[in-house]
């Protein structure tokens, strides 16, 4: 399956564009603040409803408008599929799958799964736990339908528990008795899933560092949960639920929910030492471009289609060999689209790909063909 075409309205600093892609190597090149980045942004949408940068949807349409509109054709064996994406101002954003509404914008999910490299990936590394349970939880939620369930019903008992454990009302407890169950059930099952896939994680991303470096060194991904592991959801939803009887009292105090996958972390080891804390700053990058490649290959291997690779600004930050090892992995997947400020960050691209020069919002040029010729 590729995208064979897309359309925007009122869509960051695009007004009105329509674009065809090529089904494998698509590369956007432009100077700064033109509009690279927001193509790749539209592309994200249609694969996972939100945004890989802005915090609100209301962000993304155009200055002054009170609506924009993401638009793409699927092309797949069976046909065409059509999807769109509409941004409303202080409204939901509503999704059609050819012209009919959605019920749930979650219909999206794992339709066409995408993985995004850019340069704040160095951040899965070096930042807090928050951003890698996000890189845990939108890996699985693309390739696993029963994950999205559990992962809504966690997140609304923990709101619902939290904004209760804050008004301080008196006999609070025996209410909150009644959200720790929910809490401990769906709290389980997060953690048995993402156990189980940072194990496959580790394994990719250990062969990805290993064919990024040379070989030299071992990288290990693992799940760190505040709960010891236990194989079976009934034991560990038990184990939970003994913890937050236990915690009873730091809770009501602290008037926020402190037991909890979303408490949790996703380790990153070099050579059995933590990357974030001893790793240098060509380890972490490279640490984090493992992550993304693994995130790739377990999305290639989990999903019924190849990911749409989103390569942004990457390409400029690597040198020549590992531009042409990326090309080369990039030819073994699905459809991708890359950018870059300069035709140099291409040169490894000998391959055919559609070329498109990007300014002031709009496609000024487009040429087919290889790089450089
Ligand atoms: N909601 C919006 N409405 C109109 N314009 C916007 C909106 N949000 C962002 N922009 C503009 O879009 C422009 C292009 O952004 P984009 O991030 O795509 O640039 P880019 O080509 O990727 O640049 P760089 O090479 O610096 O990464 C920016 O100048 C920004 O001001
Ligand atoms: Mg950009």
């Amino acid at each position: 399956m590729h995208v064979s075409s897309l359309r925007l309205s009122h869509f960051r600093n695009y007004q009105s564009m329509e674009v065809g892609f090529h089904p494998q190597l698509n590369l956007f090149l432009g100077s700064n603040a033109q509009g690279k980045t927001n193509i790749l942004e539209a592309l994200y949408c249609l694969s996972t409803t939100r945004s890989f940068r802005a915090a609100a949807d209301e962000e993304m349409i155009q200055f002054n408008q009170e609506a924009g509109a993401i638009e793409g054709v699927l092309q797949q064996e069976e046909g065409q599929e059509q999807i769109q994406l509409e941004l409303r101002k202080e409204k939901n954003k509503v999704l059609l799958v050819n012209g009919k509404k959605q019920k749930k914008l979650s219909s999206l999910l794992g339709r066409l799964p995408a993985v995004v490299f850019s340069p704040d990936d160095l951040f899965l590394v070096k930042g807090g736990p928050a951003l890698r349970r996000r890189y845990l939880d939108v890996t699985i939620l693309q390739m696993d339908q029963g994950y999205l369930g559990h992962f809504q019903q966690y997140e609304r008992t923990l709101k619902q528990r939290n904004s209760l454990l804050r008004q301080k009302i008196p006999n609070v407890e025996a209410q909150l008795v009644i959200w720790d169950e929910p809490l401990a059930e769906h709290g389980a099952a997060l953690i048995i899933k993402r156990a189980e896939v940072a194990r496959r994680l580790s394994e990719f991303a250990g062969q990805a560092l290993k064919d990024l470096t040379g070989g030299a060194e071992n990288f290990e991904v693992r799940y760190e949960p505040q709960l010891p592991l236990e194989n079976n959801e009934g034991s560990l939803k038990e184990r939970m639920l003994q913890a937050l009887a236990q915690a009873r009292r730091e809770e009501l105090a602290r008037g926020v929910t402190v037991v909890g996958p979303h408490r949790d972390d996703l380790g990153l080891w070099v050579n059995g030492k933590p990357l974030r804390k001893f790793g240098s700053q060509g380890q972490q990058r490279t640490g984090a471009l493992a992550l993304k490649l693994a995130q790739l290959s377990l999305l290639t291997e989990g999903c019924h289609t190849a990911p749409l690779v989103l390569f942004d600004d990457v390409m400029a930050e690597l040198d020549e060999k590992r531009q042409a090892f990326f090309l080369n992995r990039l030819q073994q997947g699905g459809q991708a689209f890359l950018t870059g400020t300069s035709a140099n960050d291409f040169l490894a691209a000998s391959k055919n790909a559609r070329i498109f020069w990007v300014e002031a919002g709009q496609i000024k040029m487009t040429q087919e063909g290889p790089v450089g010729a």
